[in-house]
């Protein structure tokens, strides 16, 4: 069994921190560990697998070890600089920023969904957005099946999806205190309004969504709008998505298909009120699916509820299940 040097980027931040316990609840076989940060986490110390480990400064000398794996999860900006620098000395980036993701020479993977365009990544790999990380492990057994004509999001977004600000702005707001982060009061509110807005009148995390998706399941022109809304929850995403088929399907055969997806949990019972719930989904690595129906009003179409932890499946555990996916590659080979 190869045992691999990983390295962790932005290991003190709300998905870095995620990393490490995703990362020890796996038990991947880790010879040697690396925690990176800014200079202003440099010596800190975090706890992995029951050893301590100082946070080093990161820096264009910091791939200069041999590392073959490095999570990143520090902004578009760190992952710009330092991806590039990292693969250039042959180390594997698995991304969780925006920054590499629409970049024709980077796969964009879902493990459940397109572990297959892992293989042609030249050193760096994207972890897409967590509101469509959850949406693809729903859809692609779904596409396979009945060929997805058209999508319609609506989401509704946990705040630790902004990090720690987004987590003290609803915190202190239930206290009465103003927004740091958001540019209105989140407690007691909907904001319709995450990332920034475009020249289109969508917002980024919107365009996200509809870029993403079509990069994922391989569908350049497919038809998906989105509306994203943060709302006073603290962790986890939940998404009605409206779906419309070009073939025809059976309710049952498509629950059968959804029972079936990998990753994903079908909790649909309306008669005792069991449907997927932000506060049980958080915790979980899996993504819950429920309210699952027919739309009486197009020809062949469903609408579905599916929620899934925004900090875990929706971007640390995806980017822990591609490096173990390439991992046990190596280990086949
Ligand atoms: P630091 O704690 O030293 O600021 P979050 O998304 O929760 O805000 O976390 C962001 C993560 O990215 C943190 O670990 C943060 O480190 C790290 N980070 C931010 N800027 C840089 C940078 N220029 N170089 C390295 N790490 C960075």
């Amino acid at each position: 069994m190869k045992k691999v040097n990983l390295a962790v980027v932005g290991a003190t931040g709300m998905v870095g921190r995620t990393f490490l316990k995703v990362l020890e609840e796996r038990n991947l076989p880790i010879e040697n560990f690396y925690v990176m940060a800014s200079s202003r986490s440099a010596g800190k110390k975090l706890t992995f697998m029951g050893k301590e480990y100082t946070v080093e400064e990161l820096n264009e000398h910091s791939f200069d070890k041999p590392i073959d794996i490095a999570l990143f999860s520090a902004g578009g900006s760190t992952s710009e600089k330092f991806a590039p620098i990292a693969a250039a000395h042959g180390c594997i980036v698995i991304d969780n920023s925006s920054q590499w993701r629409m970049d024709p020479a980077v796969p964009l993977v879902v493990p459940e969904v397109n572990p297959e365009d892992i293989a042609w990544h030249k050193n760096i790999i994207a972890n897409p957005n967590c509101s469509t990380i959850q949406a693809m492990v729903a859809l692609k057994p779904l596409d396979d099946k009945y060929k997805i004509k058209r999508v319609v999001y609506s989401t509704y977004q946990a705040v630790s999806g902004a990090g720690l600000a987004g987590w003290m702005d609803l915190e202190n707001g239930l206290k009465g205190e103003a927004p740091k982060k958001f540019p209105h009061p989140i407690a007691n509110n909907c904001l319709p309004h995450i990332d920034v807005f475009l020249d289109n009148g969508y917002t980024k995390e919107e365009m996200k969504m509809v870029n993403e998706t079509r990069k994922i399941l391989h569908h350049d022109d497919l038809r998906v709008t989105a509306t994203t809304v943060r709302v006073p929850v603290f962790d986890s995403h939940s998404e009605s998505i409206n779906v419309e088929f070009e073939k025809p399907f059976e309710m049952d055969d498509l629950m059968e298909t959804l029972k079936n997806a990998p990753g994903l949990v079908v909790q649909d019972n309306p008669e005792e009120n069991v449907y997927p719930l932000a506060i049980e989904a958080a915790g979980h690595d899996e993504v819950f699916i429920g309210r699952i129906r027919r739309d009486e009003s197009v020809e062949s179409g469903v609408n579905i509820w599916v929620v899934a932890d925004n900090i875990r499946k929706g971007a640390a555990t995806n980017a822990v299940q591609i490096a173990e996916t390439i991992i046990n590659q190596w280990n086949q080979e």
